[in-house]
């Protein structure tokens, strides 16, 4: 052989083995082994499901499990993520140490994307420990006091005996917004007073801004996680998070009065731990996000269908009207403790709320050859290197077997005949979780008790307070922009508009 001919031999396999290898990499040769789940790659290359699993994830995971079942895999952007809809199985899952199946590459990954920093294992738990301790029990309590005193405060502030008429979502989201900020992150000092002027200030205006920037901010957030952002997006992301990092900064938030124990104690212990001021201010953006982006949604949603359905309203007012009896109170619920109160219809009103509009993603990233035993005996082979997903919107809460009519709000769907908590079934076994709006396992949300308490506290004191109407009621209620529900909660697609006067 002549040299040239040698010179472009050796090109030609390098070129083939660079070919080879990039198409290997962008997973057209990977082939589904015998005991892995069934493997569906869509028709691009690399991107296989990507832009519909970014744009559309419910349709096209509904259509996924029509096809494949209770467990597949499909292509999404080079990664390969493992769909498991069986919520028997879901345990499995959750009990997985770490080192298995590790939920903080995913949030480190959404976290850098949309809050600027990357946590450490450190960070992490210091959140945990401090969510641990600073939101249930007796920091509960007070967290739940505050917060009534300051949704009484607001509600009754700009409260008439004639009519007013608001959107509902507008209403009821920066209602609690503001009740939950203050109780979270507390007053600035100069409008904290006892003067009437300066309690209006106190309460509405500065929020105002806050609110509309934070609902910006919030609708910017799939584009963030998802990369997709113009230049125009990109710039008016950017001036949101200044102003939050402005507003959340360690010297602003040092000055603050009255923020929470869980806010205060968690910054003290990253800064012991060494992180610097931008660090614990991005941190403090993340806290903010994460406790107001779901809790004013599921409340508005609860408020909707209690306003369409007037056997549920009636039901739940007529519940809380006794229990306030009971209690004294029936004039003005100046301290109820929801700890010493059963309501057992809110209860399940409010369970049903989340059923219907909360229940996102939860992730796991496979850290080794893992064997996944499915409830039913079946088993799989996942590898290291790819994820694990549910879904348990479509998994659970609205698989026609569990909840009849899943799409139909049913405000006592979650008791039994005797007004005890209802136990639901899917193929014949008892269902451990019946319904996971605040994740699973170990990345479970830790604020979902004071959560919980936010929606039932606002409801209580709408419903004692105030006679609610939807200006048209038979109007349809909006419905809801979908895909916003993988992430955690359902906005509607519109606004409602509703009237409400002082009942008390
Ligand atoms: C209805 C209201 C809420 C819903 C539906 C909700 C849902 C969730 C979900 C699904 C997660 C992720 C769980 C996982 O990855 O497995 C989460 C995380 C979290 N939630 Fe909530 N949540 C709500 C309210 C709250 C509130 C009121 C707080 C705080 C007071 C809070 C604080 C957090 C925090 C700190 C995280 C962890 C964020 C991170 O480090 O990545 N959440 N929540």
């Amino acid at each position: 052989m002549k040299l040239w001919e040698m010179v472009l031999c050796a090109l030609l396999s390098t070129l083939i083995s660079l070919i080879l290898g990039g198409l290997y990499r962008i997973g057209l040769f990977r082939q589904k082994r015998p005991k892995e789940p069934p493997l569906d790659k869509g028709l691009i290359p690399w991107l296989g499901h990507g832009l519909s699993f970014g744009k559309q994830p419910v349709p096209l995971l509904q259509q996924m499990r029509k096809k494949h079942g209770d467990i597949f895999t499909i292509l999404v952007g080079g990664q390969y993520i493992h769909v498991l809809m069986d919520p028997h199985t879901y345990g499995f899952i959750f009990k997985k140490s770490k080192s298995k199946l590790d939920f903080g590459v995913f949030a480190s990954n959404v976290v850098s994307k949309a809050f600027n920093f990357q946590p450490t294992t450190t960070h992490h738990k210091i959140g945990e420990d401090g969510s641990r301790k600073y939101l249930r029990g007796k920091s509960l309590l007070a967290l739940n006091q505050s917060l009534m005193q300051n949704l009484k405060e607001i509600l009754l502030e700009s409260a008439e005996e004639k009519w007013r008429q608001e959107g509902l979502w507008h209403f009821s989201y920066k209602t609690i917004f503001q009740a939950a900020f203050l109780s979270l992150f507390g007053t600035v000092p100069e409008l904290t007073s006892n003067s009437k002027e300066n309690t209006k200030e106190r309460s509405c205006k500065p929020y105002e801004k806050l609110f509309e920037d934070f609902q910006q901010f919030d609708e910017y957030f799939p584009q963030m996680i998802l990369n997709s952002i113009d230049s125009k997006t990109k710039k008016e992301i950017q001036r949101l998070k200044n102003y939050f990092w402005d507003l959340l900064s360690v010297e602003k938030i040092d000055k603050r009065e009255d923020i929470s124990i869980w806010l205060a104690d968690q910054d003290q212990q990253l800064a012991d731990a060494g992180m610097n001021e931008k660090m614990r201010t991005q941190v403090q953006l993340l806290f903010l996000w994460a406790s107001q982006a779901n809790t004013g949604p599921v409340t508005f949603w609860l408020l909707a269908y209690l306003l369409k359905h007037p056997e549920a309203m009636k039901a739940i007012r007529a519940e809380i009207d006794q229990v306030l009896k009971e209690t004294g109170q029936e004039q003005n619920p100046t301290n109820l403790s929801l700890q010493a109160i059963k309501t057992p219809l809110l209860d399940s009103a409010v369970e049903e709320a989340l059923r219907l509009k909360a229940g996102s993603f939860v992730f796991r990233s496979v850290m080794e050859d893992l064997n996944l035993q499915m409830d039913d005996g079946k088993e799989y082979d996942l590898r290291k290197g790819d994820h694990l997903l549910l879904f348990p919107f479509l998994g659970l809460h609205m698989d026609p077997e569990i909840y009849p009519e899943p799409e139909t709000f049913k405000y006592d769907r979650f008791l039994s005949p005797e007004g005890k908590r209802k136990e639901f079934f899917k193929n014949g076994k008892k269902l451990r979780t019946c319904i996971l709006p605040f994740g699973g396992g170990p990345s479970m949300c830790p604020g979902r008790f004071f959560a919980v308490s936010e929606i039932k506290i606002f409801t209580i004191l709408m419903l004692t307070f105030f006679d609610i109407e939807l200006v048209n009621p038979e109007e349809e209620l909006p419905s809801s922009i979908e895909h916003r529900i993988v992430i955690a909660t359902a906005h509607p697609t519109r606004d409602i508009d509703f009237k409400f006067r002082r009942r008390l």
